[in-house]
This record gives structure tokens, sequence and C-alpha cells, in this order.
């Protein structure tokens, strides 16, 4: 007999709210206060940005990092390096933020949608593979949720093809795979410091790579493209951005950066604690991450089985009525499905540019296109472990999932 669950009228299993905490504090105030006692907010004369650019460098093992004011224009200035023509083709999750797709279409290049594994709910290498054309300029790929994508088969066709991989680390700083850091097995990595990530100066970025001509490239794009260290007049020497991160958001993630490995760690621990907790829940599988690799568990992500009896929005509606918070599908729908100027190729000006620019191949946005990640959305669960939960709000978040997965079935 299983327990009566909270929605039909039982006890709930947790009635505290769970702790919530800071994400700043001290650390953070001291490098503020240095920035503000110097009086230098901007990059150039200042010291935190660069101190920030080497130390995170030095953390991930990467030559190159360039900082920028968010995970988009971290990703802008990925798209940036590789330099495609109007037309070429990125080929992309179906799963993401938006900010992973709007650099792609801003630098005139054409998003191509990899179905899902939908165990990983992480691209398929054998579908990134078939959409490879000879327009392919790159692929991008999303360690969702942290949880890293299968990198020796995504590196092997990326190298068989000679077609760089951008790693959208966004929501995976510190992830590993097979013992390195992602972000430093493609041949750029981008993070967001947006203030739900892991790491969090309320908003901001960084790109990161071992080859010096995508550095310095990248670093001359998200400054305008201006060559300063050239002397007398101004010299531009590519069409970039102003992206520059500043001292006051640079004091910030150098004290986060310092502090990473305990962050991800306590929630390493907390989201595995819980993977074990939940393994005989019945209809209801924890997001699979492949042998050898570590996620950092922006989100836990678990998937309704396919022949559940109940849905993704039951399970979440018990849950929350056992008082854990949780949300259902996601993005809900496949990404480019979920942004109408995207969907419909409405651009610049009203124009289809450069969906329709003389070469490119004709792509379309419709349902379908993915149908695996239309089916995972539909399926998916997603609850929040913070490095500010213990062990006992663990113990009550899987009680509670084995419950009501038990009740519902
Ligand atoms: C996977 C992914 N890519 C890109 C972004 C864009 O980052 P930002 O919001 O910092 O611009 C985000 C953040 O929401 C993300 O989760």
């Amino acid at each position: 007999m299983s327990e009566k669950l909270a929605i039909h009228g039982g006890e709930p299993v947790r009635t505290r709210p769970f702790p919530s905490g800071k994400k700043v504090g001290k650390d953070e105030l001291k490098e503020l206060v240095d920035v503000i006692d110097s009086g230098q907010l901007f990059r150039w004369g200042g010291t935190k940005v660069s101190t920030f650019e080497k130390e995170f460098a030095d953390l991930l093992g990467t030559k190159y990092a360039v900082a920028s004011t968010s995970g988009t224009s971290a990703l802008h200035v990925a798209v940036g390096m590789v330099d495609p023509a109007p037309g070429d083709e990125i080929i992309t999750a179906p799963i993401t933020d938006i900010g992973s797709i709007i650099p792609i279409v801003y630098q005139t290049a054409i998003p191509v949608f990899a179905d899902i594994d939908p165990r990983t709910f992480n691209m398929d290498p054998v579908d990134i593979e078939k959409k490879i054309s000879p327009r392919t300029k790159a692929i991008m790929v999303v360690h969702l949720f942290g949880n890293p994508c299968d990198m020796d088969a995504i590196m092997a066709i990326s190298r068989h093809h000679g077609i760089p991989v951008i790693e959208d680390c966004s929501q995976a700083h510190l992830s590993e795979h097979k013992g390195r850091y992602v972000g430093t097995i493609g041949d750029i990595g981008t993070f967001s410091f947006q203030m739900s990530k892991q790491l969090t100066a309320g908003d901001g970025g960084v790109t990161v790579t071992d080859r010096s001509d995508y550095g310095k490239r990248g670093m001359l794009f998200a400054d305008k493209g201006w060559h300063r260290a050239q002397f007398g007049a101004r010299e531009y020497t590519l069409l970039g951005l102003n992206y520059r991160m500043n001292e006051l958001t640079g004091a910030v993630v150098l004290a986060q950066t310092r502090r990473a490995r305990d962050i991800i760690g306590a929630r390493r621990k907390n989201g595995d604690l819980l993977t074990e907790l939940v393994q005989d829940a019945p209809n209801i599988t924890p997001q699979r991450t492949l042998p050898q690799c570590k996620t950092g568990y922006w989100q836990y992500g678990m998937a309704v089985g396919k022949a559940s009896p109940f849905t993704a929005d039951q399970f979440v509606e018990a849950l929350g009525a056992e008082g854990i918070g949780c949300g259902a599908h996601y993005i809900g729908k496949p990404i480019f499905l979920c942004h109408g100027a995207i969907r419909d190729q409405v651009m610049f000006g009203g124009s289809r540019f450069p969906f329709d620019h003389p070469g490119a191949r004709p792509t379309q946005y419709a349902a379908g296109v993915c149908p695996v990640t239309e089916d995972v959305l539909n399926r998916m669960v997603t609850l929040s472990v913070t490095e500010f939960l213990g062990e006992e709000d663990i113990q009550d978040m899987a009680t509670a999932v084995n419950k009501v997965a038990k009740g519902l079935s």
C-alpha cells in the first residue's frame, strides 16, 4: 500500500521552506571595495577583469579567456572567432536558452538543429553528423543543465570533418568529461554569469580557447575590433562589438572564480545523492550522466517514462503538494519554436536575410524537425538542487519523489 499523497489529503513530506542563501558576500565586497577605492571602473586601466581572465583560464587549464557582458555575448564572441560567412550553418541544440541562437543569426549564419539523446537530453552525435553540410562552419554543443555532452563522439566527428566545436557551458561551470573540464575539450568554450548560474555577477560572460588566432580575434571582437597595442591614430582591425566587462563585474566574478570548486562541489554532492536515492522510483528517470562525467546540476533534470500512467504536469503538481517546488517541460518546445522571428525567419528590417542569402540552403523550423526533443520536453521535470541545501533537504526531496512516483503509478 502506498502512502496517501498530499494532493489527495495526506501529510506533505515537507512543510519547512528549503534553505536559500546569498550567492555573494564578503569576498565579492572586498574586491568591489578595491575597485571603488581605485576609482577605475574600466577594464583597460583596471586589474580585476584581467586578473579574472587569467585565473579563470588557469582554473580550467586554457590559454586564453575573453571576458564579456553575458553568456549571449560570450557566444557571440565565439561565433566571431570562427567567423562564418553569410548563409554558413552552425549546428546546435534544440534545448537551450535563446542566447545560444541569437549570436548565430546576428553573425548572419543559420542555426541548424540536431536532435537529442532521450536519456542525456544532450545533442545526439549521430544526428549532428547527419546535419553536416558543405556550409557547416561550426558545431555549437550545449551541456544541458551542466550535464556533459558525449564529447568523444562529437570531437571525432569534428576532427573527421574539420569543423570546430564551440561548447556552450553557460549551465556547466566546472562540469567534467573524463577528467577534463567542459569548455576545454572543443575549440572554444563559453560561460554565463547571469544571476541563476552556478557562478554569477548578475550578468557576465567569458569565452575560453587554446588557439592563439581565436584568442586574439575574440579579444578584438569584444572590444569593437580596436587594436589597442597600436599607438597614434586609432586602428580598428575587424568588425566587432563593445562586449567589454567592467571592473565592478570583474571584481565579483573574480571572487566567484576563487570559490568555484566549493560551490560546484556542494551542488554535485547534493545532486548525486538525489540520483542515488530516487533510482527505484517507478516511471521517472533522472537525466543520464555519461560514465566518467560529472555534472554541476544547474537544474536537476528528470523525465517521466514514456509509458507512465501520469504526466509531467501531474507529477509536478503532486510533488508541489508535498512541499517540493519543481517545474515541468523546461522551455516547453524546441527553442526554434519559442522565438517567433526565428521560427518565421523574419530578420533584419523584415527581410529573410541570411536565410535567403544566395547559396544558403533552405531551412525550416517547424514541429517534427526534432521529434525526440519534443517528446522529452513533454515528459521533462526539473528540480533545483543548490549549494545551500544539506543532506536532510535532499532526503526530503527523494522521499517525496519516491512517494509521488509510487502513489501515481
Ligand atoms: C545554455 C545557455 N546558453 C546561453 C545562455 C545565455 O546566457 P545569458 O543569459 O548570460 O546571456 C544561457 C543563459 O540563460 C544558457 O542557459
